[in-house]
């Protein structure tokens, strides 16, 4: 505290007493009890006095801050003194007060400034403010701020203001003219909502207090929108992958935009701006969520890639783009596809090793892996070679036979490398041509065939059989006849093969007295070209038939002389007379002979051995035995039928040739054959007889036909033209047959024994003539020879026979 003192000369002085002036100086806000001035001392009055005057402080209405303590004689602060409260901006603010004394009354006046201390911050009215602004506000712009109070005074008073950050505003204060000042904010940095979008400054108030104090106020800048951003794509290229056949509405790619804008200003919509050709349909984008997805069908034999371009726009109208290379990728959905390449599906059998057969090309329409093919086929007599990229030849790879396979399906199966591996396959048939590799084979290694003698010419034997294993013509089987002869005859007049059926003919009949077997050879030949061959031996066996009768050797038959065996009347029983000897030409049972007894003069006296021939006495010859005896022997053989011969034996009964002779001169000529003999000579007499007789009648009748057609030409004057039937001539008048008749002649079962048939012109008679030793003849009626016609020419069957010769033999 300060004290001033300064006296007075009032007009209080005048009253006789002195009034003292006294100024104390104290801050504010000192606390209670703070002694404020020693009033005492400074106004020279005695602590005494003050008791005594009852000294006390006199402020009128005013509240009383200051308090006087009389035993200290000092004045203290009664209570907290606040100068802004006291006086606002008032200036000085002081206190002003009287102490006053009594008795005597004694009036003091005191003054007590208070003075200033910076107690007081500036202070704004809102702790905050806020502003939404936009962020396309021009640079300059300005916005209204609140000025900050402090009650404090002086250099204690607001001094000034501060803006932080100060990036985008800066702070103008102006001056009013009439001492206060309005603080604005203006704009000087353009805002960007999207870089800051709420902005907080703080604006601080400062006094020049010692210490300095602040005030502050919170501004809230809200950054509004303005469309000034376009849609910007995350890539500028993007890139995607498809499989082809991909279903449709497969997402191939999602494409995202973005706007720094807010709200509509930051709404994007997708949409495809363009394609190339070959996309289009192919692709649909979501508009709101930018998934491209897939809307045709990708084939990647078709196209590998596709370029879209995708735009996003704002609701504001901005847009951005960016590119979307979309590449398909290849899958296995090809399968191979086989061609085979000739037309001709046959091959030869005598194709070589090696040879090609057809060539293969194969494709596959994917690529890499999925493309590449292998093929096989299922068959070990071929192999599959590749020649080049795609292409293979099917060839041989082992000999053909078309005997044993005349036909292959091939199947060639081609599988590409893809996974899963697809595969096709196709079927060629091959036909294996025929190649005359195979020469005919009989079915046996010889045959042996059996004929029964006296056969028929052209009876079939048996047949050859020969197989050929080719084809057609080459199968074709001729047989032939191999020349060779038997017994230096050649074998084509005994057999003859029929060349298709390879059936064996006699040509003629055959002998076994002859020939008992023979043999040839036949081959077989194909229509192959060079033809091939082969040939087999074919034996013949003949087999007898009882076709001969037995013949007599001894005794020897004559014609006219007589041989007579000697029989001695003195024989004993059992005596050998002869022996007859026969034998048969036929063989086996046919040449079995057996003898008989079959008449005898006295059978009592002869019996003939039945296996040997042996004729012997039986009994004892006695002299009443005629010395002639006549025996028939009678040979069969055991053939079925049997035949037999006949033998006759004279036996002479007699003891000396003389006596022989004399009984045999006489002895008649065979009564029988004689007999016999005279009815061939009486027959042949009357045949003759009637032929001469008819001969003479015809002539007789031809020489009147003639007489009487000259006549009747005579009158007539024709020319005459003379007429002589056929086969008749004059030399007929010699009564001489000279014409060689012809006769057909058919063959018995017996070779041996023709019966012929012969007759003259328009006879209705046949002769047979037997020409074997039994020597019958008989009259067959009814016969029709082909004489019968009288034009048709004689024809030659099988022998001929002259009648002249037969004639003469007769006559
Ligand atoms: C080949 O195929 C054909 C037709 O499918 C069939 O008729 C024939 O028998 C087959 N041939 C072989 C040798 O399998
Ligand atoms: C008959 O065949 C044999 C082999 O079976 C052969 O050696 C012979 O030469 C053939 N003969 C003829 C005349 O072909």
């Amino acid at each position: 505290s300060s004290l001033s003192l300064s006296w007075h000369n009032t007009e209080a002085q005048s009253q006789t007493y002195v009034i003292a002036q006294v100024s104390y100086s104290v801050p504010e806000e000192m606390p209670k009890g703070s002694l404020v001035g020693n009033i005492a001392q400074d106004l020279g009055l005695d602590i005494k006095r003050l008791k005594s005057g009852k000294a006390r402080i006199y402020t009128g209405d005013s509240a009383q801050y200051i308090e006087l303590n009389r035993d200290r004689g000092v004045l203290l602060i009664k209570e907290k003194i606040d100068r802004e409260a006291l006086c606002r901006q008032t200036t000085p603010c002081a206190l002003h007060f009287q102490v006053t004394l009594e008795s005597p009354l004694e009036l003091f006046p005191v003054t007590v400034e208070i003075t200033d201390i910076n107690d007081n911050a500036p202070i704004f009215q809102k702790e905050e403010r806020t502003f939404e602004i936009s962020e396309s506000a021009v640079i300059g712009s300005k916005f209204m701020l609140e000025r900050a109070n402090d009650p404090d005074i002086g250099l204690n008073g607001l001094r000034g203001y501060t803006l932080k950050p100060s990036d985008n505003f800066m702070l103008k204060i102006n001056n009013q003219g009439d001492g206060s000042e309005n603080v604005e904010m203006v704009l000087n940095a353009p805002l960007d909502r999207e870089k800051n979008a709420e902005l907080a400054l703080i604006l601080t108030a400062v006094d020049g207090g010692e210490p300095q104090m602040t005030g502050t106020m919170q501004i809230h800048i809200t950054v509004l929108d303005a469309n000034d951003n376009a849609p910007v794509f995350t890539q500028s290229v993007y890139k995607a992958s498809i499989k082809e056949n991909s279903p449709v509405g497969t997402v191939v790619v999602t494409v995202t935009a973005t706007d720094a804008d807010h709200g509509s200003n930051s709404r994007i919509t997708y949409s495809i701006s363009n394609m190339l050709d070959h996309a289009r349909g192919m692709f649909e984008i979501n508009k709101e969520s930018g998934d491209v997805t897939l809307k045709g069908k990708a084939d990647y034999e078709k196209a590998r890639n596709f370029q879209v371009n995708i735009r996003a726009s704002d609701d504001g109208g901005l847009t951005g783009s960016c590119k979307l290379i979309v590449d398909v990728l290849d899958m296995n959905d090809n399968r191979p596809d086989i061609h085979i390449m000739s037309k001709s599906n046959v091959i030869s059998e005598d194709a070589k090793l090696n040879t090609v057969v057809t060539m293969i090309n194969v494709e596959d329409a994917d690529s890499a892996e999925n493309g590449k093919v292998h093929c096989a086929i299922n068959d070990n007599i071929f192999m599959l070679q590749s020649t080049s990229d795609k292409f293979y030849s099917l060839m041989t790879d082992s000999e053909l036979d078309r005997e044993r396979a005349s036909e292959y399906n091939i199947t060639v199966t081609c599988s590409d490398e893809g996974v899963p591996s697809l595969s096709s396959s196709v079927t060629l048939t091959l036909q294996i041509s025929d190649v005359n590799d195979n020469a005919p084979v009989f079915e046996r290694s010889s045959y042996e065939a059996y004929i029964v003698e006296n056969n028929t010419p052209g009876l079939s034997i048996f047949t050859v059989k020969a197989r050929d294993a080719d084809w057609n013509q080459n199968a074709r089987v001729s047989y032939i006849l191999e020349d060779s002869s038997v017994n230096g005859v050649p074998v084509s007049s005994y057999v003859s093969v029929s060349a298709d059926s390879g059936v064996i003919h006699a040509v003629r009949s055959f002998d076994y007295e002859q020939i008992k077997d023979f043999h040839f050879r036949v081959k077989a030949q194909d229509g192959g070209s060079p033809p091939l061959s082969s040939n087999v031996t074919v034996k013949i066996l003949i087999q007898d038939q009882n076709d001969n009768p037995p013949q007599v050797l001894y005794p020897v038959q004559t014609g006219g002389s007589v041989v007579a065996e000697m029989v001695p009347r003195s024989a004993d029983v059992g005596y050998l007379v002869t022996k007859v000897v026969a034998v048969d030409v036929d063989s086996g049972q046919n040449a079995w002979l057996s003898y008989k007894l079959q008449k005898a003069t006295d059978r009592a006296l002869f019996e003939v051995g039945l296996q040997n021939g042996e004729i012997r006495t039986i009994r004892q010859v006695t002299d009443k035995d005629t010395v002639k005896q006549r025996l028939t022997v009678i040979v069969e053989d055991n053939g079925q039928p049997s035949r037999s011969a006949t033998v006759i034996v004279n036996v002479a009964v007699a003891d000396s040739f003389p006596e022989v002779l004399s009984e045999f001169t006489d002895f008649p000529h065979d009564k029988e054959y004689n007999d016999n003999l005279t009815f061939y000579l009486v027959l042949a007499l009357a045949v003759v007889s009637f032929l001469f007789i008819t001969c003479l009648v015809v002539i007789i009748s031809v020489k009147i036909y003639r007489w009487r057609q000259s006549r009747i030409l005579y009158h007539s004057n024709l020319p005459v033209i003379p007429y002589y039937p056929p086969r008749y001539s004059d030399t007929l008048g010699t009564g001489t047959l000279q014409h060689v008749y012809n006769y057909e002649v058919c063959r018995t079962t017996d070779s041996r024994k023709s019966d012929c048939k012969f007759g003259g012109a328009g006879s209705q008679n046949v002769l047979i003539m037997d020409p074997s030793s039994t020597g019958t003849m008989q009259r067959i009626q009814g016969e029709k020879s082909i004489l019968d016609e009288p034009d048709s020419p004689l024809e030659v069957r099988n022998c001929w026979f002259s009648f002249p010769r037969f004639n003469s033999q007769f006559l």
